[in-house]
């Protein structure tokens, strides 16, 4: 492997380009504001993690990016949906996402409610798009791969755990809740990623049982980074307010078990996620510095 940055660097700008062309595409009659505020959250930025997992593992077992696209752009639209509806007021009530004022704030609550909304919808055209021309077994692995996407994305994945997450403010939750809500308000999406990625390069049992236990490690990873930037990151790097979760009165990794030990899980699911990548007889690599990566970062 090159690089893990450029590597990382090169996949994100595919990713951003193609993701750019299809939003022209797919947006033809919509009133203007919705049109504006949908591509506002989409450009502000963001890491592109979850396409950049689901195309990086279609390439490694052998598949033609132009497959993976439609699904990957999917993905980021339900990922963009979900943090517009997270920050509206009902729910966090932030202020800053992706190092711009949140959608809500620029638009008002009834707009960004509609755009992410919309983008929610654009996902599913956009997905059943990329299954138009396929035929036989394209067609059958890529509604598989969609079905596991979207259940993600509903009340058994990331809805489900974003309820879960609501429902225990200001409240003492036990290990086991706090479980449920990082696998499904964020290891839901990011396990799709993966598992999509290899569904449509058409992998065997074995390879999918390792990848599917490299997403948990992955989604539980991502999270609790999340709840210790929350608490010590820079919002000038994050582009988000740091205190959300105190101001909120949520049970996170960090207010149960401590930043000590929270960094000690880190550790231990980055080993975990590295023991994993070797257990595949193909070049990993990318996929074990995106581990690292995930459990050091500061954005
Ligand atoms: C933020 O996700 C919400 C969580 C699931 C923790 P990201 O940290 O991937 O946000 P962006 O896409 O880079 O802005
Ligand atoms: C959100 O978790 C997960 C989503 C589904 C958006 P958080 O509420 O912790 O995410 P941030 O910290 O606002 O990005
Ligand atoms: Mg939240
Ligand atoms: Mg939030
Ligand atoms: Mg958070």
């Amino acid at each position: 492997m090159k690089n893990f940055h450029d590597e990382y660097n090169r996949t994100k700008d595919l990713f951003e380009n193609k993701m750019l062309a299809m939003v022209g595409e797919a947006v033809y009659d919509a009133p203007e504001i919705l049109t504006k505020a949908m591509r506002y959250s989409l450009e502000a930025g963001g890491k592109r993690v979850r396409p950049v997992l689901m195309l990086q593992v279609a390439q490694l077992f052998g598949t033609t990016l132009e497959n993976v696209f439609p699904l990957a752009v999917a993905l980021e639209f339900i990922h963009t949906y979900s943090l517009i509806h997270d920050d509206l007021p009902c729910m966090d009530n932030d202020e800053l996402r992706r190092g711009k004022p949140t959608n809500h704030i620029v638009f008002g609550e009834d707009m960004a409610l509609l755009a992410g909304d919309g983008l929610l919808n654009l996902a599913m055209e956009t997905a059943l798009k990329g299954a138009e021309n396929l035929k036989e077994d394209d067609l059958k692995v890529y509604l598989q791969a969609m079905r596991i996407l979207f259940t993600a994305a509903g009340v058994n994945g990331m809805i489900g755990g974003q309820g879960v997450d609501l429902l225990s403010e200001n409240k003492d939750i036990d290990e086991e809740t706090l479980h449920y809500i990082h696998t499904h308000k964020t290891g839901a999406l990011i396990n799709a990623a993966v598992l999509c990625g290899g569904i449509l390069a058409k992998i065997d049992e074995k390879t999918y049982s390792i990848l599917q236990h490299y997403s948990d490690v992955i989604g539980l990873a991502f999270q609790i980074r999340d709840d210790i930037l929350d608490v010590q990151g820079d919002p000038e790097v994050v582009g988000k307010a740091i205190g959300s979760d105190l101001a909120n009165k949520k049970t996170t990794y960090v207010t149960l078990y401590g930043l000590q030990e929270s960094e000690r899980k880190l550790k231990n699911l980055e080993e975990e996620g590295i023991r994993l990548m070797n257990q595949l007889d193909c070049d990993t690599s990318f996929l074990k510095t995106m581990i690292r990566y995930i459990c050091q970062r500061d954005q």
